[in-house]
Order: C-alpha cells, then structure tokens, then sequence
C-alpha cells in the first residue's frame, strides 16, 4: 500500500460539487469586478520567491520545496501567487497595456509546513492581484472583491480586519521604536524573535509564542508612525469600505507574513467554530515589481485559502449549490435495446444532456439499483416495445412517475425539466 504524502488531501469525486461550487463563486464574483484569469507555471525559478516573498519571511526561510532540476537550476514549487502574477506582468509585457490590470487565479500552492486542521502542504488559492493604482480606491476595490467572494458563499461568521504598515520610510522609524521596546525583554523571548529583531522586528508581533505574546500586546503601534501620505491613504481606504457598507475593524496586530506589504493589510478571520481563523489575507505591495528587477508598479491583491474557506462553510452550515443539471440513465432490457440506449445517450449528452448507460451488461434490476445509487434524476427505460414503437419509458426518480417519450423528443423533455 502506498499513502499520500503528508499534509496533503485527495479531493474525492463525491465532494467535487463543493470546490466546484467554490471555483464557479470565486469565477463569478472575479467576473462581476471585471478580473480576468491568469496562470502562471507551477514552479519557477527559487530567486523569484527569495526576491519577492522575501527573505525575512518563515515560507522563504523554512516553507519552500526547492529543488535543482537535471540543468542544476534551483526551482521551487510556488508557496503563494503573487510573485508569479507579477513575474508574469513584467515578462510579458503588460506594464504597456491598459490599467489598471486586474487578474484572479485558482491555484495550487505548496509549503512546507507542520500539517494540521485547515493547514497543509500542498493547498489552494483564489487570489486577486490588481496593479498600476495607487490610491486608495484600488484598495477599497480588491478589499470589495474579497468581501462579496465571501458573502457570495454564504459565509456570515467572518470579520474584516485591516490595518496600515506604512511606507519604508515611516516603517523605518517604526522599526527603531520596536526595537526600542523588545530590546530589554529580548531575552526572554523565543529564538525566532531573536532573528526578527534583527531583519524585520514588526514580524515579531505576529509571533504564536505565549512567552513572546505578552510583550506585544503594549508593544508601540504602527499607526502611531504613519507619515501623513500614509495616514491619508488609510483614512481613505476606510472611508471608501465604510460607504460600500463594509464593515471592519482595525487591528494593529495584522502585520502579515511575507515581506512585500507596504500601507494597507488585510485578513478576513472566522470565528466559526474548527476552521482555521484566518480565511483570506492580503495587501498592498507597491516595491514587489521593482524588487524583482521591473519598473515601479503600485500593486495591492488578495489571496483565500479553499481548505479553510470549506471548513468554515462546513462549521457555519453554509449550502453548497450543485448545478443545475439535465441527467438520464438510459437502461436497455435486452440486446437490442442496450444498443439503443447506447446511441441515444450520445444523442442527448450532444443536446447538453448528461447521460449514462449500462457499460457492465447489468440486469434490469442491477441497472435500476445502480441509476438510483449514482442519483440520476430520469431513468428511460427501452424494451422490445419501446423501440417498436420509437419511444421510451421515462420514470422521474424522484416522484415515481413515468411518461412515454418519443426518442427525437427526449433531449427537450429533459431539458425542460431541469
Ligand atoms: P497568505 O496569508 O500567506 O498570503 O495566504 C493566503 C491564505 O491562504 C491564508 O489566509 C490561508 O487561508 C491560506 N493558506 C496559507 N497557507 C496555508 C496552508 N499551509 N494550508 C492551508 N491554507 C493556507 C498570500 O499567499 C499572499 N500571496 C496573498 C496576497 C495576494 N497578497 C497580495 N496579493
């Protein structure tokens, strides 16, 4: 017996109406924004990420599967979409093309990381990405797009919390302050703050450590630093949420665990009871495209985690939409009949029907045991007399009724009762 590897999760045929039913929510609310798809590679080249997501975060520091490939390139499988989508803006040329530029993507990302409830190693995303604005209407935007996903799904037990990380150079000054502060209490707390301290101390107010935790909470405040662009631009983005009705509340502990943020952040948070809090996060991050080699493009953008978003649907009760759908199985009695069946299911799946038939020369009964276990809505049923008389016996599943239907007319009849 073989086993998947750990921290990561078979999604199985019988669940598949419920990422389908996320994917054509995050499409159709992606749409309603006018963002259109990209996809960029699975993997790239490990420089991206070191650049982009940057060297002071945990996924560059600990997470990525990185790995030389037989010419001895270091590549690593994406741990998030955004320095991909940004790679692919500047390598293609689009910087020349209208703006601003808006995209969403379904991804698969990959970290490595300890696997738990709502976290794993390989998972997935729907992301938002939207450069060449940089006032605070394109936040607002991508922050509206985030939050129409989300009541999209029927999700109610999620709230907003934002916040600002300045610039780099009130951040600069900000960073003294924290230094300040921790400098003195250093050594009591863990050995990844100790390194943050020195590359990027606000990261250390994301520490899960409770010996780190109790520092923090009297810890200075960004907000506190914000030069007056910054602090215009945030009072901005929340004036713009509070008209579209968007409700939030400002944290000063949302500090975001990569390195590209600039100005505003964001996370959606749950308090659905067994999901994994955080369901989709994200920012502005006006320095990524220079910082991997292209011009200045302001840029802000979104990602939610599927696994999680499922959890908290599951918890909260939230229905999940199959799509309306036509389906028939087609059982023949005898040979002639099965033959029948066979021909007139490739008639319906090309009118836009799904249709099944018996592919295993199954009984009557077996046929009828097997359509009812696999949920088809109709059964047409073909005998001698049927095909006698160009016309099968149909049985709605669902209130045992039945109708006789000529076969040219079948494809409608269905149709009609979807
Ligand atoms: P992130 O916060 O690292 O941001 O990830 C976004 C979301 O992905 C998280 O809120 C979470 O729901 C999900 N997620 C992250 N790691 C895991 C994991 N190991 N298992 C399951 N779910 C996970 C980003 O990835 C940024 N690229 C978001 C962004 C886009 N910022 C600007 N544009």
């Amino acid at each position: 017996m073989l086993f998947r590897p750990k921290g990561t999760k078979d999604m199985l045929p019988e669940e598949a109406y419920r990422w389908q039913y996320l994917e054509r929510v995050a499409k159709e609310t992606a749409a309603a924004f006018a963002f259109k798809e990209i996809r960029t590679p699975v993997f790239e080249y490990t420089e991206l990420f070191s650049r982009g997501v940057g060297g002071t975060s945990d996924i560059v520091g600990k997470e990525m599967y990185t790995f030389l490939d037989k010419g001895n390139r270091s590549v690593t499988l994406r741990p998030e979409g955004t320095a991909g989508v940004a790679r692919a803006f500047l390598e293609n040329g689009l910087a020349g093309g209208a703006m601003p530029f808006k995209a969403y993507y379904l991804i698969s990302a990959f970290r490595y990381e300890r696997p738990q409830a709502g976290r794993l190693r390989e998972f997935h995303q729907f992301g938002a990405e939207l450069y060449g604005a940089e006032g605070a209407y394109a936040d607002a935007e991508v922050i509206s797009l985030a939050d129409a996903f989300l009541k999209n799904l029927g999700l109610k037990q999620i709230g907003l919390k934002i916040n600002s990380i300045g610039c780099k150079t009130c951040r600069a000054k900000y960073h003294e302050a924290l230094k300040n502060y921790f400098a003195p209490r250093l050594d009591e707390m863990c050995a990844d703050c100790k390194v943050r301290f020195e590359k990027n101390p606000m990261r250390i107010l994301d520490c899960k450590e409770e010996g780190c935790r109790r520092f923090t909470a009297d810890a200075p405040k960004m907000l506190d630093y914000l030069c007056d662009d910054c602090k215009d631009h945030f009072e901005q983005v929340k004036a713009l949420l509070t008209v579209s009705g968007i409700e939030y509340e400002t944290d000063p502990a949302i500090v975001r665990g990569l390195d590209y943020y600039s100005r505003t952040v964001f996370e959606f948070v749950t308090s659905a009871a067994g999901a994994q809090g955080t369901v989709l996060g994200g920012g502005r991050y006006d320095t990524l495209l220079s910082d991997i080699g292209g011009k200045n493009v302001p840029a802000v953008g979104f990602a939610a985690g599927m696994e999680r978003l499922l959890m908290a649907m599951e918890a909260e009760n939230a229905p999940f939409e199959r799509e309306k759908t036509a389906d028939c199985y087609l059982l023949g009695m005898d040979g002639k009949s099965r033959e029948k069946a066979f021909a007139l299911a490739g008639e319906l799946r090309r009118a836009g029907v799904s249709a099944e038939t018996d592919l295993m020369t199954r009984s009557v009964k077996a046929q009828f045991k097997y359509a009812d276990k696999a949920g088809a809505r109709f059964v047409a049923v073909l005998g001698e007399a049927e095909l006698a008389e160009g016309a099968a016996e149909v049985k709605d599943m669902k209130n045992s009724s039945s109708e006789k239907v000529k076969f040219s007319e079948l494809g409608q009849y269905l149709l009609n009762r979807r």
